[in-house]
């Protein structure tokens, strides 16, 4: 880490209020970058820390251009685990959801395979439909949650990085933003712009390697295809503020399993599958 610090400025907090992201300065440095790569490889070739699974397995597919994305590999690969709930990371979250605290909602290792220069695909493998976190995470009690996505190599457009709307944190919940798996982003963004019917702006989210950029729940995101010989890699940690409990909207079944086996609307999501990033309690 080479920052100590994950106080972030008023000005910081006012900038991702107005824009619904944020774009921190490098926070994990080279060995650490490595530690990550290292832990790809070992996820994707099944090389688990400990003898538990994934919440879901990956199974590797026949089409290698194929996005690659597991959720909750902290608890088979321990760089993850101290990656994802990093403190500074913890406390950048906490201050632009405005709490004490960051929990873990979950995380996600993404692997985007480059397909290089040649090849143009408007609805490539490894592209993310334009949606809003919030649409798949109806089963907490508020919107006020935040994504970190922590870049493992300079990410930029030639090799898929993803762009924000500006804004779009203030414009609701829409239905049409059930997308993810949507690899159509022309068909996609004019869905999600015609039921918002507000102006659409993209800004793609240039990081070097080790800058982390936070989202909140409500923004609009996607990225397109990595036109580089190697692979995107990221590490994304999805966080959420002090308070944060389950609501009965059917939504993330996945989340709501890990409750126990009779999950009840208004149990807070505090026990050690949600662990803590950051507390303001127990800060020194
Ligand atoms: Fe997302």
């Amino acid at each position: 880490m080479k920052v100590t610090s994950g106080r972030i400025s008023q000005e910081d907090r006012e900038f991702y209020k107005t824009n619904g992201y944020w774009v921190s300065p490098v926070l994990f440095d080279e060995q650490e970058i490595e530690d990550m790569r290292k832990a790809h490889d070992r996820i994707w070739s099944f090389d688990y820390d400990g003898d538990g699974f994934p919440l879901d397995e990956w199974r590797p597919n026949s089409n290698p251009k194929m996005l690659r994305k597991i959720d909750n590999s902290w608890w088979i690969n321990d760089t993850i685990k101290n990656t994802v709930t990093n403190p500074i990371l913890g406390q950048i979250a906490a201050g632009l959801m405005d709490s004490t605290e960051a929990r873990l909602w979950y995380d996600q290792v993404i692997y985007k395979p480059g397909t290089g220069k040649s090849d143009k695909d408007t609805q490539a493998s490894g592209n993310v439909g334009w949606h809003q976190d919030y649409i798949y995470w109806r089963c907490t009690n508020h919107e006020n949650l935040v994504t970190a996505w922590i870049a493992l190599q300079d990410t930029d457009l030639t090799n898929g990085c993803m762009s924000v709307v500006p804004g779009s944190h203030t414009w609701g919940l829409l239905e049409g933003s059930d997308a993810f798996f949507n690899r159509d982003l022309e068909s996609v963004k004019s869905r999600i712009a015609q039921e918002s019917g507000k102006d659409w702006k993209e800004v793609p989210l240039l990081l070097k390697a080790g800058q982390v950029s936070f989202h909140h729940a409500y923004t609009i995101h996607g990225s397109g295809q990595n036109h580089s010989d190697h692979p995107r890699l990221s590490v994304v940690a999805h966080l959420m503020p002090h308070g944060t409990a389950y609501k009965n909207r059917g939504h993330n079944v996945d989340n709501i399993r890990l409750l126990g086996p009779r999950p009840k609307e208004g149990q807070l999501f505090d026990n050690d599958y949600f662990p803590i990033a950051y507390s303001a309690e127990t800060e020194q």
